[in-house]
């Protein structure tokens, strides 16, 4: 058995057994939207195990729960890790949260060893990091990077039309001062991210540890198209306004586009909402989001000239209208090459099989990145299954991930 010393698997899977109850879907996978009662009852649970483990613990103006592990020499730049707290609908109980579990783990390996590190290690847990409550990911590590949001949180809305400014006021927070979340970056060294992969190549090769060197970009949009409701049976095609027929001329491209470029451009039109949604009425409303994700910028960029002619095209064929909101754009990132380095020295001397590799899942580190030194670590994936509750991971392998993350911490 190689080890992962002093990394501790069992408290690992207790702390993300604990994690999961706070679930709005128990037996159907774990859901855990940013704002919700669930969300609350998990930033409780981690505030009070970072408390535990000595941690000087906080909530900041954005729902981030930050744990800090003070070092030596206050003044120097942190070594800051963690993940996100909030899941999508129907997922597992890994993503996100055991990158969150791991920092706590770190943390509480280096008081039980005696070691005070020289510099403050910071943990901490993002709030939607997910986006699938309100369309837009990475509110929590925005919010610690001061990106104005201030739109976001006014217009953007959830399924029931509820914004995120009206979220965040149930949870007694005040929308105006989310500045006094913002880190002084110059104060921070490091980021590290220990994530699950979410794909398939780790497990599919039978390797331990994934060290992050990119992350994808990628480009969300919500498109709404207008269509009128009319009789199924007696409106001719030529005089009915059908907003299904436009959009799935649309959505059909996006596949057809993706799968041309042959670069590993994936397009998803995961959320699709159609009014009135009955049989016999054409639909007078069709809502959908399209997304791109590519390591390539032209990619990208090519998705979003021939989205807008085809939706311009379908539209016409079709008689409809149509507005296009742009919800996402970030773009493809590489990450530190010295932490990567570092990471693969200490999975060598740990004996761990490992390779340098590329994340097709978005991440709150693509964004940190552009504010410190940053580096993502990825443990197995189950048959690269994620986003749904077959996901899963073995604990041991979280355990050899956070081994080398905590190389690379005590290391700095
Ligand atoms: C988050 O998991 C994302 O990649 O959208
Ligand atoms: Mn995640
Ligand atoms: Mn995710």
């Amino acid at each position: 058995m190689k080890s992962y010393f002093p990394i501790n698997a069992d408290r690992i899977r207790e702390d993300l057994e604990a994690l999961a109850r706070f679930n709005s879907t128990p037996g159907e996978g774990v859901t855990r939207l940013p704002f919700t009662k669930e969300a609350r009852e998990a930033c409780e649970f981690l505030k009070e195990r970072f408390r535990a483990a000595g941690l000087e613990t906080r909530e900041d103006a954005i729902g981030n729960i930050i744990g800090v592990l003070p070092g030596k020499d206050r003044e120097l730049p942190a070594a800051a890790m963690g993940s996100h707290y909030d899941t999508v609908y129907n997922g597992g109980m890994f993503d996100g949260q055991a990158g969150v579990i791991s920092a706590l783990e770190i943390a509480r390996c280096l008081r039980e060893q005696g070691i005070k590190l020289e510099r403050d290690f910071v943990v901490i847990a993002f709030n939607d990091e997910e986006g699938v409550r309100f369309h837009r990911s990475y509110l929590g590590s925005y919010g610690i990077l001061g990106r104005d949001q201030q739109q976001a949180i006014r217009d953007y809305k959830d399924r029931d039309g509820i914004s995120i400014r009206e979220a965040m006021m149930s949870w007694d927070m005040d929308p105006d001062r989310i500045s006094e979340a913002v880190w002084d970056w110059k104060k921070v060294r490091a980021f590290i991210e220990l994530h699950i992969e979410q794909g398939p190549v780790l497990d599919s090769e039978g390797l331990e540890v994934g060290i992050v060197q990119s992350v994808v970009g990628f480009r969300r949009y919500m498109v709404t198209v207008h269509g009128r409701a009319d009789h199924s049976g007696t409106t001719p095609m030529d005089l009915r306004s059908d907003a299904v027929d436009t959009a799935s001329r649309v959505i059909a491209w996006m596949g057809d586009f993706a799968r041309s470029l042959n670069d590993g451009t994936v397009a998803t039109a995961g959320y699709l909402r159609v009014e009135p949604c009955v049989e016999n009425i054409v639909p007078s409303s069709c809502e959908f989001s399209a997304e791109v994700r590519s390591e390539h910028r032209e990619s990208l960029d090519a998705f979003t000239e021939g989205l807008k002619k085809m939706l311009r095209e379908s539209a016409e064929l079709c008689k409809t209208g149509f507005e296009i909101v742009e919800k996402m754009d970030i773009p493809p990132v590489k990450l530190s090459r010295e932490l990567c380095d570092r990471l693969e020295e200490s999975c060598r001397s740990r004996g761990f099989s490992h390779k340098r590799m590329h994340s097709g899942a978005g991440h709150d580190a693509q964004e940190i990145a552009s504010a410190c030194e940053t580096v993502m670590i990825f443990a197995p994936s189950r048959d690269g299954r994620s986003h749904c509750r077959e996901e899963w991971t073995d604990f041991e392998d979280i355990a050899k991930a956070a081994a080398a993350a905590y190389d690379l911490v005590t290391g700095l």
